[in-house]
């Protein structure tokens, strides 16, 4: 009897890109994306940006195709078989990416749920800060104070477990990929729709051009202000950035490509998924500083004095924005807010697969049952962040686990392929699977540049933490359900490696015969 079953493979090319592609697209586009822009200078932040995706982004991507290709596993699996001494690390990714990152994104996923009912009326009324902060989520004024759980943010919440269970349930070529296949030209079409509603709005283009498009390169310029940590931050968070919308450094790509046939263009489709990401992020962006621009020019006010950071951008100053429209506001409302919710479940699903994948590659259990107990466990987790003080508690989540875990994993991967498997090795394995031949310029990428320059980026991001306490919160808040959430994820993930593999896990690759090539 065969103990471990063939593994199963995507149904088409392009219902692989488009599940990457649904990774990759999320709230991290448009949400992360447009308030981290604002956040650092507008087109400043584009040039940063530019630079991590080419130095990080795509030899990453390339990266994690090939070691999924390549092993045909999850990432416990690929880097058990690479050197068993780093499968921590292996698993250290997906923990990161289910316990570290989804529990608070199903909760964000959820906001948005409630926002896209609350377009229909325009709940939040005249003052959309007073109606976020203290009528929808009645924040709390420090992460300590819980201060009892939002019923309809909870019930939300509940729901996008309960449509991610029903996703992840079946084998990836019937869940996931069906869903991206439904869920992406859906997302594009939407946003497409929203860019052009925008742009034709008064005032729209002026800020587009003034304030996206316009460089202040003082800001980013860190050779002539190397000891400026305000230049130094702006790099740091593009790199966050780049990882966090690239899906990178959580085994989601990893796991992906485990599920591809032998024959496959793992260089193109790196391109394509980096690139479309990309573009969509940067579309996005229009409709962002394009609605921005309109409010300011609607009220009379300055741009600046009417953007916001964070979370606020969205349930904020875009309801607000919406209020002014002359016409179509509940229309427009929804469809910012369906666009979310597209774009988050498509990422939320795949952030659960790397961990469920994790989880049946290493102890062969029912695909069923895994993903039922995962999201179970996830929505009892995801109750924190539903709590009265559940922003900041993600906030302060979210900073550290993608400054420093998903650097961090990028680290180790570049040094697990550059130098374990050896970049020569993973390169000559993209160049016999076919499509476009990978430059030998991508071994110094991934074995000296892109680590070196993801470890100074982090040691910058490590020292200006030691200058001044992120976000203004308390030392002690910070530890705990930063530091400490971070340290949990790595403890859990040296749990898993105590039970041993059996060993034709470790042996066979299973991969998928050439007849089996897809068209
Ligand atoms: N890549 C996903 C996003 O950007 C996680 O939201």
């Amino acid at each position: 009897m065969n103990e471990t079953p063939q593994r199963a493979i995507w149904g088409s090319k392009i219902g692989f890109l488009l599940a990457a592609i649904g990774s990759a697209v999320g709230l991290g586009n448009i949400w992360r994306f447009s308030y981290m822009a604002f956040e650092h200078g507008g087109g400043a932040f584009l040039v940063p940006y530019g630079c991590a995706l080419l130095l990080a982004g795509i030899p990453l991507m390339i990266l994690e195709y090939t070691l999924g290709h390549r092993e045909k596993g999850s990432s416990p699996l690929a880097f058990t078989r690479v050197s068993p001494q780093w499968e921590w690390a292996g698993w250290w990714m997906p923990t990161v990416a289910l316990f570290g990152i989804m529990l608070y994104y199903a909760v964000i996923i959820s906001w948005c749920i409630n926002y896209f009912f609350f377009s229909f009326n325009l709940a939040w009324g005249a003052d959309p800060q007073d109606f976020f902060f203290n009528t929808f989520l009645q924040l709390s004024a420090s992460p300590f104070e819980l201060g009892g759980i939002r019923i309809p943010i909870l019930s939300a919440t509940f729901f996008v477990w309960f449509i991610c269970w029903i996703i992840c349930y079946r084998e990836v070529n019937h869940g996931i990929e069906k869903a991206c296949t439904v869920f992406m030209p859906i997302l594009f079409l939407l946003t497409l729709i929203l860019v052009g509603w925008t742009i034709t709005l008064d005032g729209a283009t002026d800020a587009i051009r003034d304030y996206y498009l316009k460089a202040d390169w003082d800001k980013i310029n860190i050779f002539s202000h190397f000891n400026d940590p305000d230049v130094w931050s702006v790099w740091i968070a593009a790199f966050g950035q780049i990882f966090f919308t690239l899906s990178l450094g959580f085994g989601i790509m990893i796991t992906f490509a485990s599920y591809l046939p032998k024959k496959t263009d793992i260089v193109g489709n790196a391109l394509w998924t980096s690139i479309i990401n990309c573009a969509y992020s940067f579309i996005a962006g229009f409709a962002v500083f394009g609605i921005v621009g309109f409010m300011a020019k609607a009220k009379g006010v300055a741009f600046n004095e009417v953007i916001k950071g964070g979370p606020q951008l969205a349930f904020v100053v875009y309801p607000e924005a919406i209020r002014q429209l002359p016409f179509g506001q509940s229309l427009f409302g929804a469809m910012f807010f369906l666009v979310l919710i597209f774009a988050g479940l498509s990422s939320g699903i795949s952030l659960i697969e790397a961990f469920t994948c994790s989880i049946t590659d290493k102890f062969s259990w029912s695909r069923k049952a895994v993903v039922s107990g995962l999201c179970l466990l996830g929505f009892l987790g995801s109750i924190i962040f539903t709590t009265r003080s559940g922003m900041l508690l993600l906030d302060i989540t979210d900073h550290f686990i993608t400054n420093y875990g998903l650097l961090m994993g990028g680290i180790f991967e570049c040094y697990i392929v550059g130098w374990l498997l050896k970049a020569h090795v993973a390169r000559s394995h993209v160049n016999r699977s076919g499509g476009l031949s990978l430059h030998v310029i991508w071994d110094i990428c991934i074995r000296y540049f892109t680590p070196l320059v993801l470890l100074v980026i982090m040691l910058q991001a490590f020292l200006g933490e030691l200058r001044q306490a992120y976000g203004g919160y308390s030392a002690d808040a910070l530890i705990l359900f930063g530091v400490d959430w971070l340290l949990l994820t790595v403890v859990v993930s040296v749990l898993f490696t105590f039970y041993p593999w059996k060993r034709e896990k470790l042996k066979k690759r299973h991969h998928v015969a050439e007849d089996q090539l897809l068209t």
